[in-house]
């Protein structure tokens, strides 16, 4: 296991050496089959095409980042597991949602040994998440017929949060708004371009709607008990009618809501380690958890801007802000 994680680390390095590679928002992001990725992430996503074994009863949240996938990650645990706890006694008042749900392309960390042993001991169904595109995961997730539940979010937002976040794990000099703004617009961002990770799963869930349900963060804020409804159906898990009377479900949104996981001292202190030394605080998973704040940062021109290259990106594709 050793020799073969040795092999695959200096595959992923021999092969980096040949790509384009050029500064990112925090950290340099390199182009791999046209998705920019930070290098050390690239390393692991490598072998998830041959070693992942999609089974048809998985549960993948995939979300592009910023767009919510800490509130995703609260809510689908919250609801395919609210059989085994209580809500007033709930591992989420314990831990950040990131901790109860396992990220397809970190199993493959070298620090973890670079084996599948924990994502292959986990009974079915499995909750798993992803940031990578659609076309960096085996075919057989499609093929097996994994449920998708996939979150994005107005790009003027996710840009804004995204901005955000990468000046707090950025070392060094804050990186500009405008500066930002321009890789972003580019398609230069973490797993961006930012549309084509959007279309490749709008596209999937136009042609498979029962096993990839698309999910907007605004529709989510607009009526997160509607919502919380719609993915608990989706993913076979439905509220009963019991359940609706006593208010269950209104509960768990609570449970899951911004104000009550943000003031958790699980979310307020602590942070998660990822591979290339990076050190995401808790406390900057949650910032304002609000819809228009771009309207604070970026100006209307670039507002504008960005709209444009939005319509026309997904022109003709049904997809709309
Ligand atoms: P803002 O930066 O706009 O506040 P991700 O989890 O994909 O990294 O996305 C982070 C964004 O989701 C941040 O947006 C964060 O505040 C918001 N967020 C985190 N938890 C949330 C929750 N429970 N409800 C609503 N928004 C949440």
């Amino acid at each position: 296991q050793l020799q073969s994680r040795i092999d695959e680390e200096s595959h992923g390095d021999n092969l980096i050496a040949t790509l384009p590679t050029r500064e990112g928002l925090s950290t340099p992001l390199t182009l791999f089959k046209n998705c920019w990725l930070r290098p050390q992430v690239l390393k692991n996503c490598l072998p998830v095409q041959d070693k992942f074994m999609p089974r048809s009863e998985d549960i993948i949240l995939a979300t592009h980042p910023k767009c919510g996938t800490t509130w995703l990650k609260a809510l689908a645990f919250a609801i395919t597991n609210r059989v085994h706890y209580a809500l007033a006694d709930h591992p989420l008042l314990e831990k950040n949602p990131h901790k109860v749900v396992t990220i397809i392309e970190a199993q493959f960390l070298s620090e973890r040994g670079g084996d599948l042993d924990y994502i292959e001991s986990l009974p079915s169904p499995r909750l798993l998440a992803t940031h990578l595109p659609l076309s960096l995961l085996p075919s057989g997730v499609c093929k097996a017929g994994c449920r998708i539940v996939y979150l994005c979010r107005e790009p003027k937002d996710a840009f804004t949060s995204m901005w955000h976040f990468e000046n707090k794990v950025r070392k060094g000099d804050p990186i500009s708004l405008d500066e930002a703004f321009n890789m972003f617009c580019e398609g230069c961002s973490s797993f961006g371009p930012f549309w084509d990770h959007y279309l490749q799963y709008w596209k999937e869930n136009l042609a498979r709607p029962q096993e990839v349900l698309f999910l907007k963060y605004e529709e989510i804020m607009l009526d997160p008990l509607k919502a919380v409804r719609k993915i608990a159906k989706f993913l076979d898990f439905p509220f009963t009618e019991e359940e609706e009377s006593r208010g269950d479900d209104k509960e768990l949104v609570r449970l899951c809501s911004f104000e009550v996981l943000s003031n958790l001292d699980a979310n307020k202190t602590g942070g998660i380690e990822r591979p290339g030394n990076m050190f995401i605080e808790h406390s900057s998973l949650f910032r304002k958890g609000e819809v228009g704040d771009w309207v604070n940062h970026m100006s209307k021109e670039m507002g504008e801007k960005l709209d444009i290259l939005v319509e026309e990106k997904f022109k003709g594709s049904g997809l709309q802000f």
